[in-house]
């Protein structure tokens, strides 16, 4: 689905597919280089971060591992408390890995915040994050990221894996979600 197919449903394009695509074959480029002759490991954060790690992973020119974590703020509350629950863990063993963190988006840091501290006890070679998305102006906390694909307005996001209730993660671009469908 393109943004074209829900227009009456979004207000702003803010990502295209295509944009998207030729960051992901940037930072891929970068990450080969960085990581060249080390163990990596792919850390996903479902579900948002399914179409990333997918288009990202392809990219990269030699095969690599990857494995996920699904995550889940107590209650409605959490997301500003920054606690989280862990509803599947790894199945990969930390030790001596060099770990990448591919995430959809950071939006007040809080999730990735905890996952970073909670990874360090892991014993983990070196814990890097790369996110699609980033939101400056919602930070609650700053996360150190080393690959950031676009930094974008503190707006109500859809699309490339983000939902609003489920819906829209299959939408190709990213894009503001019309006010009128969340209210
Ligand atoms: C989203 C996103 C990040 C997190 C970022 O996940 O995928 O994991 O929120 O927000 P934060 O920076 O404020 O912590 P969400 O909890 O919506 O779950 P989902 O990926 O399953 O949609």
């Amino acid at each position: 689905m393109r943004a074209a197919d829900i227009q009456s449903e979004l207000t702003e394009i803010l990502v295209t597919e295509e944009e998207i695509a030729a960051k992901l074959e940037e930072i891929a480029a970068r990450v080969a280089e960085d990581y060249a002759g080390k163990d990596l490991l792919l850390v996903g954060v479902l579900k948002g971060a399914v179409m990333v790690m997918a288009d990202f992973s392809r990219h990269l020119p030699a095969s690599v591992p990857m494995d996920w974590m699904a995550v889940s703020s107590y209650g409605a509350g959490t997301k500003s408390s920054g606690v989280v629950q862990i509803r599947k863990d790894l199945d990969t063993d930390l030790h001596d890995k060099h770990v990448l963190i591919v995430e959809d988006i950071i939006d007040s840091g809080l999730t990735l915040s905890w996952l970073l501290e909670n990874f360090a006890s892991r014993g983990a070679a070196s814990i890097e994050v790369f996110a699609l998305l980033r939101k400056p102006d919602a930070a609650k906390v700053q996360v150190d990221c080393k690959y950031v694909g676009f930094d974008i307005p503190n707006e109500f996001v859809i699309g490339y894996g983000l939902d609003y209730a489920e819906q829209y993660r299959n939408l190709r671009d990213v894009a503001i979600l019309a006010p009128h469908v969340y209210s």
